[in-house]
């Protein structure tokens, strides 16, 4: 059974792959509008979520498939101490192919281990969130044309946030990619990803406190929000909030073709005076989300048959 954990279960010519046809759906949405008719998908989550879980229910809609499950640990049987791994066993006698979010790291893991059907990872805790990342790769490959030959800055709570670990891992398999990683020192990205994926493969990076600094030579700019729900202490949270705010100001060196993006939710981190920029990609890369989590669906149901 094919699941997606981590963003390395998929190949580069499996992601580029799910790139074209992710374009060919937008492109003619009526070829796939009933593929998956009398299949469901199963959305499990145990964190909040108003993009991922959308979207993933919008794409399976859009597919002509169908959609249930719970949006809040409370309202399953988590609350009464069911295990994910049993909860998981019951839902695969129900649905085709199930979405989870999770706030411990490694419980996809744990599920996929156990599941009848194809589990895919929307978020687990601090750790990963593969479908994001296939949203930002599809989104830079259609503003850019290219997912290779860049300089990507990555900027906010790289210790914390999981899309940042995702994408900084999936980019490290395309040539001639320099990252530029914008955090205070105590968000600074994990050493296990600095040394295992970034050292170890010899990458192009470097680390700073300086935004503005940085700007003019990024291609992406990727900004992040600081992981409340990460910390362990309210204090560290308030004074590293607003490490980053981006405003219209900061973006007078950059790029004419800069591409600003942002998983979303922002709080601070960029000024509403910002969405005004043509290069504020951020609300092109939630439609994204859409159309590559159904080239997801499509390809893992195949892959389960
Ligand atoms: C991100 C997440 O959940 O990790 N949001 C998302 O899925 N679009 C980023 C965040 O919550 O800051």
């Amino acid at each position: 059974m094919r699941h997606l954990i981590d963003i390395m279960d998929l190949s580069t010519t499996e992601i580029d792959d799910m790139i074209r046809v992710a374009k060919d759906i937008i492109a003619e949405p009526a070829k796939y509008s009933h593929i998956c008719s009398g299949k469901k998908l199963a959305t499990l989550f145990f964190e909040p979520s108003t993009r991922t879980r959308l979207s993933f229910e919008a794409a399976m809609y859009e597919l002509g498939g169908n959609v249930l499950g719970f949006s809040e640990a409370q309202s399953s049987s988590a609350a009464k101490g069911e295990s994910v791994a049993d909860t998981i066993r019951t839902v695969g006698a129900y649905a085709d192919i199930i979405a989870m979010r999770h706030p411990k790291e490694g419980a996809p893991v744990v599920a996929s281990a156990k599941s009848t059907v194809p589990v895919i990872n929307a978020g687990d805790g601090g750790h990963n969130h593969p479908t994001q990342t296939l949203t930002d790769l599809l989104t830079i490959s259609r503003e850019k044309g290219r997912l290779n030959n860049m300089t990507v800055g990555l900027c906010g709570d790289l210790k914390f946030g999981r899309t940042v670990h995702s994408l900084i891992t999936a980019m490290s398999r395309y040539e001639n990619v320099r990252f530029v990683l914008i955090s205070p020192d105590e968000l600074r990205i994990p050493e296990y990803l600095k040394y295992e994926v970034m050292v170890k493969k010899g990458l192009d990076f470097i680390e700073t406190t300086d935004l503005e600094g940085a700007m003019p030579e990024l291609d992406i700019l990727y900004m992040t929000r600081v992981q409340r729900e990460r910390f362990f202490n309210e204090q560290d949270y308030l004074r590293l909030k607003d490490s980053y705010i981006l405003t219209p100001d900061k973006l007078t060196n950059a790029k004419e073709d800069l591409s600003i993006l942002h998983p979303l939710p922002r709080v601070n981190e960029i000024s509403v005076a910002v969405d005004d920029d043509p290069r504020a990609r951020y609300f092109e890369q939630v439609r994204n989300g859409k159309f590559i989590r159904m080239a997801l669906i499509l390809k893992l149901l195949e892959d389960a048959k």
